[in-house]
Order: C-alpha cells, then sequence, then structure tokens
C-alpha cells in the first residue's frame, strides 16, 4: 500500500514529508493505523547527525498510537480493531529478561531493530523498490505502520489516541522511573531535575505513589508551574546552588528520592549529591551525549547512596503501559497538560522547532 511518511534522507535536513510504499504485516507482524504520534528528542537527536547510530534513508517517530489494521500469521495477542500504543522497547515475555522481573531490557529483537529492520533482517517500507529503514522499530510518523506484535501495547479504546500517543515514550519514561525503578515509598521527599516530559512525568509518578514532599528543579518558571499542576509540593531554579538549597530544605540530609531528567551530566551529579544517606535512591532518566561521564565522589556510596538507571522507566510495556493507561482514564494523571501543539504530518519540521524553541511540552502529529 502508498502511505504517506516523514522519511530522513539527510542528516541535519528537514524530514521529507512524501509517499512510500508499505508492505502487509508478516509472521508476527500487525498493520496499525496511526491516529496521533508525539514529537521527541530522541527523533530530533537522529534527524540531527549527532546520534552515532542514524542511518538514512529512514522512517522516523516513536511515539504513536493507532487501531490495528491487519494482522499476520501467528498474530494470537492482537486483532482487527484494538487500540495500540506503539513500544520501542518491546516485551516478548519468554527472553531471560523478560520472564525476569528485575529488568524490561526485552533481548528478542534488539540487533534488528537497532539496524533499522524488523525481527526477520527485512524492511516492510520501501520507495521505488528500493527499502527504507524502521526507525527504532517504530516509524510512527507515517500514515501507518508496520511492528512486531510484542511491540504494541493494547490499550483501553476510550482513551483518546492524541493522549495515549504520549505513554509510548516520554511520559511512561518519567512514571516508570518513580512508580516502577524507584518504586517511591509513600511519605518520603522527592527532588526531581528537569521538567520536561520526562520529568513532569516522575512528578506525576512521585504523587501518585503518595510522596510527600515533591521539590522539582528546572530552568525555566513556566515549567515548574507545570511540575505544580502536576504535584510538586515545591519549584526551584536549577545552577550551581540547587544542591546547597535542596540540603537545606531537607534539614541537612537531602532526598530520599532523586530523579535526572535533563541529560546533563553535571545535573545527574547534583542528583546523587541530593540524595540522603543511608537510602538517598538517584535515579537517571536523562541520557548524555556521547563519551560523556559521570563525576561522583565514591564516598557518597559508601554512605548509602545508590544510582540506578531507568530506560523506559523500567516498565514492561505490553503488561504495564495499560495499566498506566488506565489511571489516566480514571482521571489519575492530567496528560491534557502535556500536549501543548497539535500538528499534521506535513508539519513535522516545524514540531522539531517548537521542541528546539522549548515551546510547549509535547507537539503532536494527529493523522486526519
Ligand atoms: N531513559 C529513557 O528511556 C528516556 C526516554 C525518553 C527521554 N529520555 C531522556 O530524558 C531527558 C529528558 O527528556 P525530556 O523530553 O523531558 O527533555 P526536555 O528537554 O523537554 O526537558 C529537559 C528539562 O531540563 C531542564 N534543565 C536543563 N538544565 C537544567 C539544570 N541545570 N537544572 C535543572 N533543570 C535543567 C530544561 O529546562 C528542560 O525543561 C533527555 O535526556 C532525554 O533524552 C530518556
Ligand atoms: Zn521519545
Ligand atoms: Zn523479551
Amino acid at each position: 500500500m502508498k502511505i504517506r511518511a516523514a522519511v530522513l534522507e539527510e542528516f541535519a535536513k528537514p524530514l521529507v514529508v512524501q509517499e512510500v510504499d508499505l508492505e502487509g504485516p508478516r509472521a508476527g507482524e500487525v498493520l496499525v493505523r496511526l491516529e496521533a504520534c508525539g514529537v521527541c528528542h530522541t527523533d530530533l537527536y537522529t534527524a540531527s547527525g549527532v546520534d552515532p547510530s542514524g542511518y538514512a534513508p529512514a522512517v522516523l517517530g516513536h511515539e504513536g498510537a493507532g487501531v490495528v489494521e491487519a494482522i499476520g500469521g501467528d498474530v494470537t495477542s492482537l486483532a482487527v480493531g484494538d487500540h495500540v500504543v506503539t513500544l520501542f522497547s518491546p516485551q516478548c515475555g519468554e527472553c531471560v529478561h523478560c520472564v525476569s522481573d528485575r529488568t524490561n531490557l526485552c533481548l528478542a529483537i534488539r540487533e534488528q531493530q537497532n539496524l533499522g529492520h524488523l525481527p526477520d533482517g527485512t524492511t516492510r517500507l520501501s520507495r521505488g523498490g528500493e527499502p527504507i529503514r524502521h526507525f527504532m522499530g517504530t516509524s510512527t510518523f507515517a500514515e501507518a505502520t508496520v511492528m512486531p506484535e510484542i511491540a504494541l501495547a493494547k490499550i483501553d479504546p476510550a482513551a483518546p489516541l492524541d493522549r495515549a500517543c504520549l505513554f509510548a515514550c516520554g511520559l511512561s519514561t518519567g512514571l516508570g522511573a518513580a512508580m516502577q525503578t524507584a518504586q517511591v515509598q509513600a511519605g518520603s521527599t522527592c527532588v526531581v531535575f528537569g521538567a520536561g516530559m520526562v520529568g513532569l512525568g516522575a512528578v506525576a509518578g512521585c504523587r501518585l505513589q503518595g510522596a510527600e514532599r515533591i521539590v522539582c528543579v528546572d530552568l525555566s518558571a513556566q515549567r515548574l508551574e507545570l511540575a505544580r499542576g502536576q504535584g510538586a509540593t515545591d519549584v526551584m531554579t536549577g545552577g550551581p546552588d540547587a544542591v546547597a538549597e535542596i540540603l537545606e530544605l531537607t534539614g541537612g540530609f537531602g532526598a530520599d528520592y532523586t530523579f535526572e531528567a535533563t541529560g546533563n551530566v553535571r545535573v545527574m551529579r547534583q542528583a546523587v549529591e541530593a540524595a540522603r544517606m543511608g537510602w538517598g535512591l538517584c535515579t537517571v532518566a536523562g541520557v548524555a551525549g556521547r563519551g560523556e561521564t559521570l563525576d561522583v565522589v565514591p564516598r557518597l556510596l559508601i554512605t548509602g547512596r545508590r544510582i540506578a538507571g531507568s530506560s523506559f522507566g523500567g516498565l514492561k510495556g505490553r503488561d504495564q503501559v495499560p495499566q498506566l493507561v488506565d489511571r489516566y482514564l480514571a482521571g489519575e494523571i492530567d496528560v491534557d497538560a502535556f500536549l501543548s501543539h497539535r500538528i499534521t504530518l506535513d508539519e513535522v519540521n516545524r514540531g522539531f522547532e517548537l521542541m528546539e524553541a522549548q515551546d510547549g511540552i509535547r507537539s503532536v502529529i494527529t493523522f486526519a
């Protein structure tokens, strides 16, 4: 079939929206008609050419939500008409990581996904007979996509898909960092560095866990206002004095849980230093630049602080994304506050511009 899609043709150039060919689903694959897709930093990071693992031509996009239009052979867990959220972090349910409750890093299709292939080593996307590669196993800047069954989370059809798509990446990453990776205990004190999609999700996650005090640190007054809306009890302007200010706020001890959602290694260090001696847990969700390292005084660890990393919030996507969407439907998560701009597929490059200008939290592409 012919679909319209935003193709990364050349790094550091605007994406080119055009008609491409999409082959139907093979065994274990599903054709999804997209209704909405968020524009995320990772798309821009790859488009810019800074990501050393990037490739072109490829159809970008990974924050998708849509409706199943066809299923390939052997697909048993999804049916035509199901509403789904796309997962760049799949859940096969069978690999050594999937059967462990200690990680969400499914091993089933990693290598092929990183190469821009579907699990059988080929692509369903092409143009004039030349293959176009898939991105993050999702390629959702498109009217439709073919994805592995294990990378689709079936959600309650009552959820509006232009909100549900935000659970495909940043929002779930933040919520999961607090709820799954850190497993914040009720009554605790939390500090979240960064009030973008991920940090605001972490603030909401801390609130859902029953944290008593949630301090959010950012450079933007407007974003700190949004953090209050998600449950931050205190807000603070970031900078070199942030650790001293947090220690002062917490009787000299630091927080029970800290979260890093900026991607800046100096802020990661602050997040470690702002964690409490004895049991403070620092969860790093931000992605640092290539080759950057985290500088930590080992004594901080000997005296009981711990550091954890969190990919996609530690969530097993097929099981846990639908649960988060249910909590949104129950009124426990204010997703509307994150949907800042609604754009068309043809305006995808404007989505990047808005993101670079920090105009709003998320631009969402909707497909008519
Ligand atoms: N671990 C994962 O699976 C995963 C998934 C998605 C995104 N990420 C990463 O999470 C990070 C955050 O993503 P986002 O979409 O929320 O980004 P974002 O750019 O929207 O938000 C980052 C925020 O950090 C703030 N900030 C910058 N310097 C600061 C400082 N010194 N002190 C306090 N705040 C500061 C900015 O003002 C901004 O609001 C990125 O590094 C992104 O790559 C990780
Ligand atoms: Zn993303
Ligand atoms: Zn697996």
